[in-house]
């Protein structure tokens, strides 16, 4: 099938590559010439493992093709779209700008019988709104919602098997149509038996927003507990694997430590909220301003931590972070709670030397003032503590012993409780982690 992918940033590049992998012919169109130079050349604009391998695949295939001109999607059968919601500055809604302006400018090209399908994270009502201007411009075309639930780190993996689909589809004959088509390009996927659920334009823009309310809300919930776990000298870790064992808990995203950042969650929880009050049903997410809370208490507190540690004062303390980016595998800053702590321990009068496998220039652009190092041990080296902030593999596995060695003080703040507690004691460190005991 013919398919058109609006928007090639994180999602949208990969969703290109992903559905030529699936065997169908696909143009990505991007307004940013330099990314679509990037593309065309083989190259990732960003760092996600196996993307630039699938994309070298794809494009030797004869069947990708990117381009900077709209025009370019005419004929296609399926039109996907890709681009950002960022929060507007000031407030906590989406930016719907983008969304808006790449389905106004299919209209040019669309026509009766093709579906447009947002993939976008969308507050509830969007679809509904531009599926009407779809039908009025081009009658005959089509809009379903089909919300995207990859992330970053896995996003090759996550389109190509993704836990279930969930198609939003307009009512009637309309809704079959679109159904049939999206069942055509996810067939290998579908043949799986991977889940799907057909649905609504509402409910499937809400269950995007609820997916990420609730890993937001987990996380929060345990790192909750971690607060609770430093009044008492109870143990988080320890607390989540018990509570983990239960499967109606279950022990994936109950990881304590610095929170959530990213350009999803925080953003999606506050977009929530937003809409949620528009629609005069805001008591029922006030809980989300609770999580959010907490998640920004834990930044506050990882540089309280490092102050204990560095014997109550920050001035002048040479401070190694190790991790930039807001998860592992990624070089994507955005609201990093690593960077966060850096930036805030640097105004506070640490001298602070931030380190990451993949983030640095991005960090460079943003907190200039910053120092970086290319590696942990060059980071570290005189350091008064090391502040391990974003729990990348080649953090995890550092030999505390040898690296002890490049240090002033051996003090380590573990912010992810991602380090092996015991081997760095015994290889005489002192180890600090959010909600866990100091003994
Ligand atoms: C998230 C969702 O997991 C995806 O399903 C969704 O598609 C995506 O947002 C999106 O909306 O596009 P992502 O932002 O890539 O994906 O990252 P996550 O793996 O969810 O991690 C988010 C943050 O939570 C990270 O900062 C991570 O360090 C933190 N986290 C995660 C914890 O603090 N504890 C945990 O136990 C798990």
């Amino acid at each position: 099938m013919e398919i058109s992918v609006i928007g090639c940033g994180y999602l949208g590049a990969v969703h290109a590559a992903s559905m030529v992998e699936l065997g169908h012919e696909v143009v990505g169109i991007d307004v940013d010439e330099r990314r679509v130079a990037a593309l065309r050349a083989g190259r990732a604009p960003f760092y996600e493992p196996g993307f630039e391998e699938l994309l070298g695949r794809t494009l030797a295939s004869g069947r990708l093709r990117f381009s900077a001109d709209v025009a370019e999607a005419a004929g296609a059968r399926v039109h996907f779209v890709c681009v950002g919601t960022p929060q507007r500055h000031g407030e906590y809604a989406a930016d719907l700008r983008f969304v808006q302006a790449a389905v106004e400018s299919l209209l040019g090209v669309l026509e009766p019988g093709q579906l447009v399908v947002g993939k976008s994270t969308v507050p509830v009502g969007t679809a509904a709104r531009l599926a009407g201007l779809v039908a009025e411009k081009v009658p005959g075309a089509l809009l379903a919602w089909n919300p995207e639930f990859l992330r970053e780190g896995f996003a090759v993996a996550d389109t190509l098997h993704p836990d279930r689909l969930v198609y939003g589809l307009p009512g009637g004959v309309d809704g079959a149509l679109a159904e049939r088509l999206l069942d055509a390009v996810y067939a290998p996927i579908l043949a799986r038996g991977t889940p799907k659920v057909r649905t609504d334009h509402a409910t499937a823009e809400m269950v995007k927003t609820a997916a990420n309310s609730f890993l937001a809300t987990k996380i929060s919930f345990i790192n909750a507990m971690a607060e609770l776990c430093e009044a008492t000298g109870a143990d988080v870790a320890q607390l989540a694997d018990a509570i983990g064992y239960d499967e109606r808990i279950g022990r994936r995203f109950l990881n304590a430590g610095l929170g959530f950042g990213g350009g999803c969650l925080p953003k999606d929880i506050r977009a929530f909220m937003a809409r949620a009050g528009e629609l005069g049903a805001d008591q029922a997410l006030t809980f989300l301003r609770e999580v959010d809370n907490i998640n920004m208490r834990r930044r506050i507190r990882m540089v309280e931590l490092a102050r204990e540690v560095l014997d109550g004062s920050l001035l002048g303390k040479h401070v190694a972070v190790l991790g930039a980016a807001f998860k592992p595998d990624s070089d994507d800053i955005r609201d990093s709670p690593a960077l966060n702590v850096a930036a805030q321990l640097q105004l506070q009068g640490a001298v602070v030397c931030v380190t990451d496998p993949a983030a640095i220039d991005n960090s460079r652009r943003q907190w200039p003032q910053l120092d970086y190092a290319a590696t942990a041990e060059e980071a570290a080296a005189g350091a008064d503590a090391v502040l391990v902030l974003t729990e990348w593999r080649q953090y995890r596995e550092l030999d505390p012993v040898a690296f002890g060695r490049v240090v002033a003080q051996r003090r380590v703040l573990d912010g992810r409780n991602a380090l092996d507690r015991e081997a760095w004691t015994a290889a005489g460190w002192t180890y600090r982690a959010l909600g866990r005991r100091t003994d």
